[in-house]
């Protein structure tokens, strides 16, 4: 079959929809789960054209105007990209499908994609469509959330098992979930019986980073809470949150963790030490 190639220099642009807390809680939990998003229409649409294109990268459909409009340029999904990547983010280029025939029993273990880095950075997120209805039965990919933020050889997750806090990916059709490339993750056995696909695919980021998501006028930084999960896992993993939340804002190179008590260690409701904040950032909360 020919190989159909997209556009490579195609971009985006919509107005974002994201507030501070929720791209706050997408550098805590590394994805965010957008249920039924895509019309049923375009998903029995995009089911028949990977029937009749059942090969793992079904290039051609990012050609198809009814899949870009409806999935690829989703205005729910735009809304979310454009939060953390910012204007003019890259389309997808490349298209896979992750097309089985149920039932399997599948061994693969915990893992990161190839080409995960341990950065501040969020250059690429990495987004997954179900255009079917994917219960535990047909083998939903799992994911830990926060595990974007662990760093660690696959090798030493592999006894992981079962993890308490693992969240399975199960959706109805159209559901898309949207990640940090970095995720741990991992694919599950399937029961049932019947074919399921899930496609994946990538959006890059153009402009440098910025905070120009839904804003508050007059943001104060030491209010905000970084701590994983209502503070109950290691409080370090705050510092990491909040050294991607401010690079994302295009703070980047003003934060310095000084360690012990000070910002981002001291934030959250109440706080009223500016210790460790950028100044900039202090100023502007008047403190
Ligand atoms: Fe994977």
């Amino acid at each position: 079959m020919a190989t159909v190639n997209a556009d490579v220099t195609k971009t985006h642009d919509c107005k974002p929809t994201l507030t501070d807390q929720e791209v706050i809680d997408f550098c805590k939990n590394g994805y965010i789960m957008l249920k039924q998003i895509v019309p049923g229409q375009i998903n029995r649409q995009t089911t028949a054209y990977l029937d009749e294109h059942p090969e793992g990268e079904p290039q051609g459909i990012l050609n198809e105007e009814w899949f870009v409009d409806a999935v690829i340029e989703n205005p729910g999904v735009s809304g979310v990209v454009r939060s953390l990547l910012g204007a003019d983010f890259k389309l997808p280029v490349i298209m896979s499908n992750h097309r089985i025939s149920c039932p399997r029993q599948w061994p693969c273990g915990w893992h990161r994609d190839v080409g995960a880095i341990d950065s501040p950075r969020l250059e690429t997120l990495q987004v997954f469509y179900y255009p079917q209805d994917t219960p535990c039965e047909l083998g939903p990919t799992q994911l830990i959330p926060g595990t974007h933020m662990l760093h660690a050889k696959r090798r030493f997750m592999s006894h992981y098992g079962a993890v308490r806090s693992a969240v399975s990916s199960e959706a109805s059709a159209g559901s898309i979930f949207i990640t940090h490339y970095g995720i741990w993750h991992r694919a599950t056995t399937a029961t049932g019986t019947g074919i399921r696909n899930l496609l994946k695919y990538n959006y890059w980021r153009t402009a440098s980073p910025v905070r120009d998501w839904i804003t508050e006028t007059e943001p104060d930084f030491t209010q905000m809470d970084f701590s994983p999960f209502g503070g109950a896992l290691d409080k370090h993993f705050a510092v990491q949150v909040a050294r991607q939340f401010m690079w994302l804002c295009g703070y980047g190179e003003d934060f310095d963790f000084k360690g012990g008590q000070s910002w981002p260690m001291n934030a959250g409701a109440g706080c009223q030490s500016a210790e460790g904040l950028p100044p900039q950032l202090a100023r502007m909360a008047g403190k």
